[in-house]
């Protein structure tokens, strides 16, 4: 049973053989071809937090894939009614994949602990590999490969930065990281990552300009993401020098993409014209989560019975 909690659970063979699956199936959608290939498969959707891409996007590419999408709501009771496990344990009972988004990693890992389908993390405070996987196709469709590419992120050492890191690492995509003091990544884990993947370029600064010199691609998040709210005054201060805006795009290639997981709140770690700008491939990004998620759940459970 393979569940996709983090990255980390992919090799980098495995995210190359979900991307050329995307391919096929994205060419083929293109077409008009809606291949059955997971008929009367069920997925469920546990959701802590809210969500428009990612829950739609894999209701709709299930839908595609001649299954079916179940989205759970408070009724149920997760984390109320009875224990995790059991509850876990009742619920894969019944479907054959289950996406589940929680305010803490830990939950994800309980859940995919009992449950005899498989697990996607649908974003967790700790991470969101759909979405670095969904980005990192983006950035090979854009460029054609992902060969010499730097990806620059400017902004919170979060969830989506360090699911994009540990995608870079298993790619060789070289990633720059520009944190304020406070907000980076952990050190430690910056290290066993080099350790996993000697040769592969990870740069660590506090200086957005150094981290976008060169890059492919610009990438930034929210200041405070969700379950952040209390914070969302004070990182609004800490991160005032760290928007993505023409000022700082003139320090990248003139063809550097732009790139956000969104949502945005534009007007803080965005300008509108940098968002708005012919380089901002923001909306084919949300797009591709569907393209992309078909592939992992193509990947996950085509194989199974
Ligand atoms: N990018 C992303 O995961 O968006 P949602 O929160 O809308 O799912
Ligand atoms: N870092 C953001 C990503 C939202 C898709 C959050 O966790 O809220």
């Amino acid at each position: 049973m393979r569940h996709l909690l983090t990255v980390s659970d992919l090799s980098g063979d495995e995210i190359h053989r979900i991307f050329a699956l995307t391919d096929d199936l994205k060419s083929k959608l293109a077409q008009g071809v809606r291949e059955s290939i997971l008929p009367g498969r069920v997925m469920a959707l546990l959701f802590e937090k809210p969500s428009l891409r990612t829950r739609v996007s894999f209701q709709a590419g299930m839908a595609h894939l001649g299954g079916t999408s179940l989205m759970l709501g408070d009724d149920v009771g997760f984390g109320k009614r009875e224990r995790i496990d059991d509850f876990t344990r009742v619920l894969c009972e019944f479907i054959d994949v289950l996406v589940v988004r929680s305010k803490q990693h830990h939950t994800v890992e309980q859940v995919a602990q009992h449950a005899t389908c498989s697990v996607i993390n649908g974003l967790t405070d700790l991470s969101h590999p759909c979405q670095a996987l969904a980005d990192l196709y983006s950035l090979k469709e854009q460029r054609g490969t992902l060969d010499g590419a730097r990806l620059a992120w400017v902004g919170d050492a979060n969830n989506v930065a360090r699911s994009l890191a540990i995608a870079c690492s298993k790619l060789g995509v070289e990633f720059a990281v520009a944190a304020p003091r406070g907000y980076e990544f952990d050190a430690e884990q910056c290290q066993a990552w080099r350790t996993d993947a000697p040769g592969w370029e990870l740069q660590i600064t506090n200086d957005p300009h150094e981290a976008v010199a060169g890059a492919s691609a610009v990438y930034t998040d929210v200041w405070a993401s969700m379950g952040q709210e209390q914070q969302q005054a004070k990182r609004k201060q800490d991160f005032a020098d760290y928007q993505v805006n023409q000022q700082l795009m003139a320090s990248a290639p003139e063809d550097a993409l732009f790139m956000h997981c969104l949502p945005a709140r534009r007007g803080e770690e965005v300008s509108d014209a940098v968002v708005d700008s012919p380089n901002s491939i923001v909306v084919a990004q949300a797009g591709n989560r569907m393209h992309v998620q078909k592939g992992i759940l193509a990947w996950l459970l085509a194989a199974q019975s």
